[in-house]
This record gives C-alpha cells, sequence and structure tokens, in this order.
C-alpha cells in the first residue's frame, strides 16, 4: 500500500525522508564541537522535519558561558545534516529559533530537490575534514590566500547580518601577544576542570572511542598524555598553580609554526540564531579549506580569556566570531571519534 505525505507518495513502512536522514549519523555526526562533547540532540517530529536541540549535560558551561561554542557546533551539525540530506537528494531549510530554557535550536525541513544553499561539498569532504593541532609549514598563508576562502564558502546572503561576514587575517604580532595570554587561561582560567572532564587519554575507556579529545588527536605523545593526566589532578595542579609551572604547561600548549591566524568577523554581535548561521559558515569555511589542500585548528580561548578577546576585537575591527588557524599541516592529523561511530561501543 502507498500513502502520501508532503506531496511524494512513499511504501508503507518504508522510512520517512526524515528518517533516513537520522539513520546516517555515521556521516552528519561528523560535525566538529568544542571539546567534541557532541552537544546536538537531533529528532524527526514528521515525514519531512526534525527538530535540532541540545543535551545540557553536553554542554560547556564554565567555559562556554555564553553558549557562542555551542550555538557555533549547532550550527555545524546543521550544516552536516544539510550536506548529507543534499546526498539523499533533498533540501534541507533550517528555520533557526533558539529556547535556551527547553534546549531547542530549530527546525529543519526537507524538501525534494536540488539544495537550497550552495550545498556542493560533499559527505566524503564532511567525513575526511579534521582538525590538525600540529605545527603548519612555513611559509603561512598569505591574507591573499584567506581571502579566497571566503569566496569559496559560498552560504553568502544566509546569515541575515548587515555588514556580512568576513575572514580576517590577525597579524602574528598580535597573536604572539594574545596566544600566551590565552594558553595560560586554560591552565590558570575556570575551565580547566570542564577540559579535564572532556579529555581522553586512556585509551581503553570506552569513552575514548566516543567523544572528547584523546591523546591522538591532540598529537600527545604518550609521555605527554600521561604527564598532561598527572598535571590536570586537581590537587597537582593546585600546587603547580601556586607555583606557576602552569606558565610552562601553558607554553607548549599550541604548536608552531602556527600559520595564519584568521578570525571570523561579524559588524555587530550575532543573536543566538545568526551565531548558529554562523557554525554552518565556519564549517564551510573548513572544509573549503580543506579542498585547498590545507587544515584548520579552531583557538577559541582567544576569545574566551578577557584579555586576549580584547587584543582579537581589536585587530579584527568587528566582532571576531571564532578564531582559527589555516595552513598545511606538517603531519597528518588523527581522526576523532564519534558517538555515531561503529566501533563507539
Ligand atoms: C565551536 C568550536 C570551537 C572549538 N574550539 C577549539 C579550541 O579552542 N581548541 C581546539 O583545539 N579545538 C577546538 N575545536 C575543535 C574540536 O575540538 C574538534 O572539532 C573536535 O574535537 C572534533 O575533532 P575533529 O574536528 O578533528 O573532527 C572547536 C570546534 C568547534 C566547532
Amino acid at each position: 500500500m502507498r500513502e502520501t505525505s508532503g506531496g511524494a507518495a512513499r511504501t508503507m513502512g518504508e522510512p520517512t525522508p526524515a528518517q533516513r536522514l537520522l539513520a546516517r549519523s555515521v556521516d552528519w555526526g561528523r560535525a566538529p564541537s568544542a571539546h567534541n562533547t557532541q552537544p546536538w540532540d537531533v529528532r524527526a517530529d514528521g515525514d519531512r522535519t526534525l527538530t535540532l536541540g541540545w543535551r545540557p549535560e553536553r554542554t560547556l558551561p564554565v567555559g562556554d558561558p555564553t553558549a557562542r561554542d555551542l550555538l557555533l557546533s549547532l550550527g555545524c551539525v546543521a550544516e552536516t545534516l544539510a550536506i548529507t540530506a543534499a546526498d539523499l537528494g533533498y533540501a534541507v531549510r533550517v528555520r533557526w529559533s533558539v529556547d535556551r530554557r527547553r534546549a531547542v535550536a530549530g527546525h529543519l525541513e526537507l524538501e525534494p530537490g536540488p539544495a537550497a544553499a550552495k550545498t556542493d561539498f560533499t559527505v566524503a569532504e564532511v567525513r575526511a575534514r579534521r582538525t590538525a593541532r600540529g605545527a603548519y609549514e612555513d611559509p603561512a598563508l598569505s591574507a591573499a590566500q584567506v581571502r579566497q576562502l571566503t569566496s569559496d564558502v559560498g552560504l553568502p546572503d544566509d546569515v541575515g547580518l548587515p555588514g556580512g561576514v568576513d575572514l580576517v587575517t590577525v597579524p602574528s604580532a598580535v597573536v604572539d601577544r594574545a596566544l600566551p595570554i590565552a594558553d595560560r587561561w586554560s591552565f590558570d582560567g575556570p575551565a580547566t576542570g570542564e577540559l579535564r572532564e572532556w579529555l581522553r587519554l586512556d585509551r581503553r575507556a570506552t569513552a575514548y572511542r566516543q567523544d572528547g579529545l584523546t591523546d591522538l588527536a591532540l598529537g600527545l605523545s604518550r609521555a605527554e598524555a600521561l604527564g598532561l593526566r598527572w598535571a590536570l589532578r586537581p590537587r597537582v595542579l593546585g600546587v603547580l598553580r601556586r607555583t606557576r609551572a602552569t606558565r610552562l604547561l601553558a607554553a607548549t600548549a599550541t604548536a608552531r609554526p602556527l600559520g595564519t591566524v584568521v578570525a571570523l568577523t561579524t559588524r555587530d554581535a550575532p543573536d543566538d540564531e545568526q551565531t548558529a548561521v554562523l557554525g554552518r559558515w565556519l564549517l564551510r569555511s573548513w572544509l573549503a579549506a580543506s579542498r585547498r589542500g590545507w587544515s584548520t585548528h579552531p583557538l577559541s580561548h582567544l576569545l574566551d580569556a578577557p584579555e586576549s578577546a580584547a587584543l582579537m576585537h581589536d585587530a579584527a575591527a568587528g566582532v571576531p566570531v571564532a578564531v582559527f588557524r589555516v595552513g598545511v599541516p606538517a603531519q597528518p592529523a588523527a581522526a576523532s571519534h564519534r558517538l555515531s561511530d561503529p566501533s563507539a561501543d
């Protein structure tokens, strides 16, 4: 028997388009998220509609008190959902309407036919992208090369922000001043405990294959991983802080050469919905970089530590919403794990 729903005929018992998309979590679940928390909660609530929400226990209330990284991460998963839907022959319309109390970010509608947005990135590209935290090759990318990325992104008018969106190259002198401040904040600031919670340094633990930041993804040797695990134990960290040894930890936190540091910048401060759209834009810029053979590494702590955030604001001449480095990695990066990986159980 056939039933009609949303205009298209479907055999009874066949999965709906929304269910088919949900079932492809091995693809759309490759979206990046801060600390690899994978905070999204995606549910089919109609044949062609899905609700995108989040799981509060997978957010970072201390490190991300404004929920900027949460909304960006939800934008990233909306983008991988759109790319996966295009692979199934559907365009996705995302209606953002963020309700922080109910932990709902918005709704997705699937329409048959070509993608409404220029979704020309492929599922294979989504699966191949990874954050590269090691050294980048010299010479760093030029500002002109970074500008090429902006035109590659291909989601120009969707953002609804007057003044648009730009990728601004941060002068290296500013990065050299700001990064040590931000790296130190990672070990001395309020969010160190949260970072510790999402570190996955024990390869035998089930969570190692599911989420968080593994030693391999962080590019740590076994000895470095053991050292970090020891250093971040609450009592040890207290001693390190008192003796100011956290400065030494911070000094080795970000690999060098850095490559080029860029800020995703808007003219005015974005609201919640605009921040989520910027997450789509951000992921598209990372995919566009991969297509050119470049890797990316977000440096959110530059915006989290108040002193380095002020330097970034001045350098970006606008509102920096995300900061990342981009360049040719000296070493290929390890893949990170996902809850949706077949080997995650
Ligand atoms: C909004 C956002 C902020 C992030 N901030 C950082 C960061 O400050 N430092 C870092 O090393 N990685 C950062 N990441 C990268 C994530 O840790 C990474 O995406 C996640 O671990 C999954 O790994 P993958 O990108 O290799 O798939 C961020 C990612 C997103 C989406």
